[in-house]
């Protein structure tokens, strides 16, 4: 048989046993939501509202869905018809000629034709599409709302508030891609049989070595040079009375002098750093071991390694240090109430003039509340009482100001505290600093030391300069012209 004879016997053949059911409702089906997908991504380009997650998951998984079970169903229903018929031994040995004369015969053929490239077409967008919309941050952060709330919230509030989840969660390649596919499919899972965690657990196991990903952006051999940072605290009197630290932090990185600072020691090229962790959340690291760019190692330990049982020391973590060691909350940063309250105050979204107001927000703060819906009324309502009942001339005068604390301790504990995820005050903590958690301190604690006698560096002024260490007015500011 030659080629042109085979097509069309396969075309007569396509012809005949397409007339059933299934092969039709394939077509429907293809055809109806094909027909609304392409109308949709029209309204797409003109509309300027985003889609609410709940529609995304409609038009771009559920839709697209019914689309490819329409064109399979088409071809399963060839499949069975022809098989009934050979089982009936009703299968023609030649199928009755599809007749090209005939226009409407043409006609159907043209329309098979168009229908299949628009099919490829939509199949194509559709693929893209869905693949876009899983990876966007409104599909991570908000289609299982309650599990995701604190770190979309915190996300939101955050630098890295423009940058997508999986920026930072996926990175580029398609590998990643592909593992994320997967364990978000686990994840749906434990959504819908609720057996997450809460709040949901930390460190991330399997996140993407950091490297892969924050570098697209940041380049720590481009670090130099220190960074100031400001931090002012007020007291628990009737005054607020602030206190303000200035530090200069070495964060350096690759210069001319080499590497230099914390970006250079801990992030030079060739140089590795490996720690073993014993607590689960990488909190408590008796051991590191430091290799310079020679492979020279030099292993510090903490002064109470030796005494961990040889058990716990086979389950414990071991790990290359990156990126996230220090910045494990570069964007889901939950705040501590005290600190919270401090910036507010700095930043006068809090008004230092009224008394007590610190003491009196970091107290309300520390409520355990039944839901945030409750700590809505009842927090404004706390701070307002208090004025009312203990400073009724201040509630009389500055009632604004009052209202205003009112929303803005309200907004710091709606931004750190999520009952139904059992999050709260320090659940995940920061490991950048060394006040309010370990941090830093669970290296640079003076105690980890190797057996020739070196020390991880723990002297105030290894990492940054002091300036002013909680001073009313610190001269250091009015120098620099910063004083306000
Ligand atoms: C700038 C990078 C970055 C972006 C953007 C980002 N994350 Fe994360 N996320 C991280 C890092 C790093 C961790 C790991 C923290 C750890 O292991 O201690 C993390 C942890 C998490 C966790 C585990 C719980 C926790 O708080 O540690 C969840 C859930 C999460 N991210 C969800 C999201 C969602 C949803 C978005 C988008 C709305 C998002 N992330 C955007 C970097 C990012
Ligand atoms: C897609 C780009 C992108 C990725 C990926 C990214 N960042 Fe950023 N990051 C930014 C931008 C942009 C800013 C600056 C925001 C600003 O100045 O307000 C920033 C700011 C920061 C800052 C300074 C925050 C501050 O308070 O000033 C740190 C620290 C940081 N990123 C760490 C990380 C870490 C760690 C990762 C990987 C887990 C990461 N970033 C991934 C774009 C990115
Ligand atoms: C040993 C701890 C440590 C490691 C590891 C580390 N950083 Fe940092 N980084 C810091 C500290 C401390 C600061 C200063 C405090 C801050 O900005 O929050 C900082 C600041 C930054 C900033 C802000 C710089 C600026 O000028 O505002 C960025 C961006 C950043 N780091 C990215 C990274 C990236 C990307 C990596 C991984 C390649 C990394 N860091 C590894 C500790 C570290
Ligand atoms: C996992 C352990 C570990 C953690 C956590 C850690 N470091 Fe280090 N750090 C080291 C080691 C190891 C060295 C190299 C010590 C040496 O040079 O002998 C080092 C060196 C440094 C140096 C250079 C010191 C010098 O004298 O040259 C600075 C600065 C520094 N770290 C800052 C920080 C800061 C800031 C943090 C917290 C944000 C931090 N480190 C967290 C292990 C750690
Ligand atoms: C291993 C590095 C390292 C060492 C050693 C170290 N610090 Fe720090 N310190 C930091 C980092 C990082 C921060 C956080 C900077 C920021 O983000 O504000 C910090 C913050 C501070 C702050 C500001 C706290 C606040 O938020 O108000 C004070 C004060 C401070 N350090 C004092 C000290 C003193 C005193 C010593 C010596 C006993 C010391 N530090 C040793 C790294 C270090």
């Amino acid at each position: 048989m030659s080629l042109g004879e085979r097509s069309r016997e396969l075309g007569r053949s396509l012809f005949y046993t397409g007339k059933n059911w299934i092969t039709i409702l394939g077509f429907i089906l293809t055809t109806g939501t094909g027909a609304s997908l392409v109308i949709f991504w029209g309204q797409e380009l003109v509309s300027t509202h985003p889609i609410h997650p709940y529609a995304g998951i409609v038009l771009f998984l559920i839709l697209p869905a019914l689309f490819v079970a329409g064109l399979l169903l088409m071809p399963l229903g060839m499949f069975l018809r022809r098989r009934k018929l050979r089982m009936a031994g009703e299968l023609p040995t030649e199928y009755p000629k599809v007749d090209l004369t005939l226009p409407s015969v043409r006609k159907l053929m043209l329309g098979v034709g168009l229908a299949t490239a628009a099919n490829i077409i939509i199949v194509g967008t559709a693929s893209f599409k869905g693949v876009e919309y899983m990876d966007s941050t409104k599909f991570c952060g908000l289609t299982c709302h309650t599990v995701m709330q604190p770190e979309y919230t915190a996300f939101l509030n955050s630098p890295h508030s423009r940058v997508g989840c999986a920026q930072c969660h996926i990175g580029p390649g398609a590998g990643w891609f592909v593992k994320s596919k997967l364990s978000g499919t686990r994840q749906l899972f434990a959504v819908l049989f609720k057996t997450y965690s809460r709040p949901i657990e930390d460190p991330v196991q399997n996140l993407r070595p950091a490297r892969e990903t924050c570098e697209q952006c940041h380049w720590p051999q481009k670090f130099s040079n220190d960074k100031l940072f400001i931090h002012t605290k007020y007291a628990d009197d009737e005054a607020n009375t602030p206190a303000t630290s200035v530090l200069m932090v070495k964060i350096g990185g690759n210069t001319a002098m080499g590497q230099v600072g914390i970006h250079g020691r801990h992030m030079a090229d060739g140089t590795t750093i490996t720690y073993v962790s014993t607590d689960g959340h990488r909190q408590v690291i008796p051991k590191v071991t430091y290799t310079d760019k020679t492979g020279k190692t030099i292993v510090f330990e903490s002064d109470d390694f030796k005494s961990i049982p040889a058990d716990k020391l086979a389950k414990a973590e071991t790990r290359t240090m990156d990126c996230i060691d220090c910045h494990n909350r570069p964007t889901h940063a939950f705040e501590l109430p005290e600190r919270a309250v401090d910036e507010a105050m700095s930043s006068r979204a809090i008004s230092t003039d009224l008394p007590f107001i610190k003491k009196k927000a970091v107290e309300v703060l520390k409520v355990d509340y039944p839901s945030r819906e409750a700590a809505r009324t009842q927090i404004p309502a706390a701070i307002a009482a208090y004025y009312q009942a203990s400073y009724p001339a201040v509630f009389q005068q500055h009632k604004d100001l009052v209202d205003q604390a009112g929303q803005a301790v309200l907004a710091i504990y709606l931004r750190n505290v999520f009952p139904e995820m059992k999050l709260t005050w320090g659940s995940h903590p920061n490991n950048i600093g060394h006040e309010d958690f370990p941090g830093c301190n669970r290296c640079h604690d003076g105690s980890h030391t190797s057996a020739d006698g070196q020390t991880i560096p723990a002297d105030c002024d290894t990492c940054h300069v002091l300036l002013a260490q909680d001073e009313k007015d610190p001269k250091i500011l009015k120098d620099l012209g910063l004083a306000k």
